[in-house]
């Protein structure tokens, strides 16, 4: 039973915390009173480090898309640690993992690697300015796309610093956040034409990027509306604005990325997670006429890009592998299944007499404590209710109880490891934890 004080997680925890402050490095993964410790994953189950088995919904924030040591990306891992795990000389497999990632993404004819989606991101705005001579960076409010100071500007925002609607604020996440950087972010609302596009006009001439998340996480995965895009998509071709889709996460939406899905092409890309097979990554990509801002071969540096593990050949082999297993109709059998577990649930929820929903996409679900999916960020905020956290936290417990890691926030994430099985036992063991939720909720 989570939590218990004489476990091994919680006597982890606290050596941790002599040494890491939080006792952890990863803010987004902590939980209280203590956060368990893994010991080995299989396939769809990760075992802690006192014997629990837990189901994997989390799957690594999506990364482990084939969940746990899958045999074409171990292999290919053993393969290349064998050869070399990193090399100053560039490797054949970089190009391979290039190769695959313009094939599927309309919107990317060339492609260069990061050591993550934040790094992916950063490298993206940074050549968006280099291209356009311009500073600044519309983004959307609540949207997430790494962290560094620019693109954190109105990640977290609340009813005390967002600001007016048709004029939203860029509030710091990190305090000491200077406020000149914070001066080159404009603040867009997720689907609101007039709005974004009143802003965007607004600051036409200081524009060096549009970045959205089409399918945000943290709007429960709505898809962005098709007028928005190409309100978006329209204004940014007009204004020689580069239009950046951030498709870290739901890059998984389908065998052509979420721009596949939606129809509309960006002129640059950001990619990561599942293209790294479970190891770090990231990438950008874009339009020929977007990635040629990198080619120093074609004449003085315009941007800067490298980095001592930047496509590393681990990261490689293990994306090359990974991808070549994700066919289009592995992607058609990861929404069948995220199809089946928002069905499950949903049933589970109107058992229980739950005024909650499992919103998602694909392979990408969010628990949330309200019914019809969000347009925007102020209305997911407001309509989950100050208990927000708490509540989400409460169901989090209740679950790993129950045998189901989630992320704390409700997320849920299907791997290519699950079975028809696997997914009747989930909807099974949270009908437990929804059941005791209640419970608890009426205690
Ligand atoms: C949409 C989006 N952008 C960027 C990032 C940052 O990627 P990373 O954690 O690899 O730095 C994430 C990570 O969750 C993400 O979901």
């Amino acid at each position: 039973m989570f939590p218990d004080d004489r476990s091994r997680s919680a006597t982890l925890f606290e050596r941790a915390r002599a040494v890491m402050p939080g006792a952890n490095t990863r803010h987004m993964v902590t939980f209280a009173p203590y956060v368990i410790y893994a010991r080995e994953g299989r396939g769809c189950r990760v075992t802690d480090v006192d014997g629990n088995s837990y189901l994997d919904w989390v799957n690594n924030f999506s990364a482990n898309i084939h969940g746990y040591g899958f045999e074409p990306v171990v292999e290919a891992l053993k393969r290349q640690a064998e050869r070399m795990t990193c090399c100053i000389l560039p490797e054949e497999k970089e190009i391979e993992l290039a190769e695959i990632i313009v094939d599927r993404w309309r919107g990317v004819e060339q492609v260069r690697f990061a050591n993550s989606g934040t790094e992916a991101a950063m490298v993206a705005l940074k050549a968006a300015r280099a291209i356009t001579g311009r500073s600044k960076i519309a983004k959307t409010e609540g949207g997430y796309h790494g962290q560094y100071d620019l693109v954190e500007a109105s990640f977290l925002p609340n009813e005390r610093n967002w600001g007016p609607k048709e004029r939203p604020a860029a509030p710091p996440l990190s305090h000491g956040t200077p406020q000149s950087l914070l001066d080159q972010a404009v603040i867009i609302p997720f689907n609101n034409i007039e709005v974004s596009l009143a802003r965007l006009e607004e600051e036409k001439d200081a524009l060096a990027a549009v970045i959205i998340d089409p399918i945000p996480a943290r709007l429960g995965f709505v898809e962005a509306d098709q007028s928005w895009l190409k309100a978006l998509r329209e204004f940014c071709t007009r204004s020689g604005v580069p239009l950046i889709f951030d498709e870290v996460f739901c890059g998984r939406a389908s065998f052509h990325g979420a721009q596949g899905r939606l129809g509309v092409i960006p002129d640059a890309t950001v990619l990561g997670k599942i293209i790294g097979g479970g190891m770090p990554i990231g990438a950008v990509g874009g339009l020929r006429s977007f990635m040629a801002i990198f080619d120093n071969l074609a004449g003085p540096l315009k941007v800067s890009h490298s980095g001592t593990f930047t496509a590393n050949p681990m990261s490689m082999a293990a994306g090359v592998a990974a991808m070549r297993a994700l066919t289009p109709e592995t992607f058609a059998r990861l929404e069948a299944d995220g199809e089946r577990l928002r069905a499950g649930i949903t049933e589970v929820m109107a058992d229980c007499g739950l005024d909650m929903r499992i919103n998602g996409v694909a392979s990408m679900s969010s628990l949330q404590f309200f019914q019809a999916p969000a347009r925007d960020y102020r209305e997911f905020h407001q309509r989950s209710g100050p208990n927000y956290l708490e509540r989400m936290r409460g169901l989090h417990r209740l679950m790993l109880n129950a045998g189901i890691l989630m992320a704390t926030r409700g997320l849920m994430v299907g791997s290519t490891a699950m079975t028809a099985e696997d997914l009747d036992e989930t909807i099974n063991r949270a009908r437990a934890a929804f059941g005791r939720f209640v419970e608890c909720e009426a205690a």
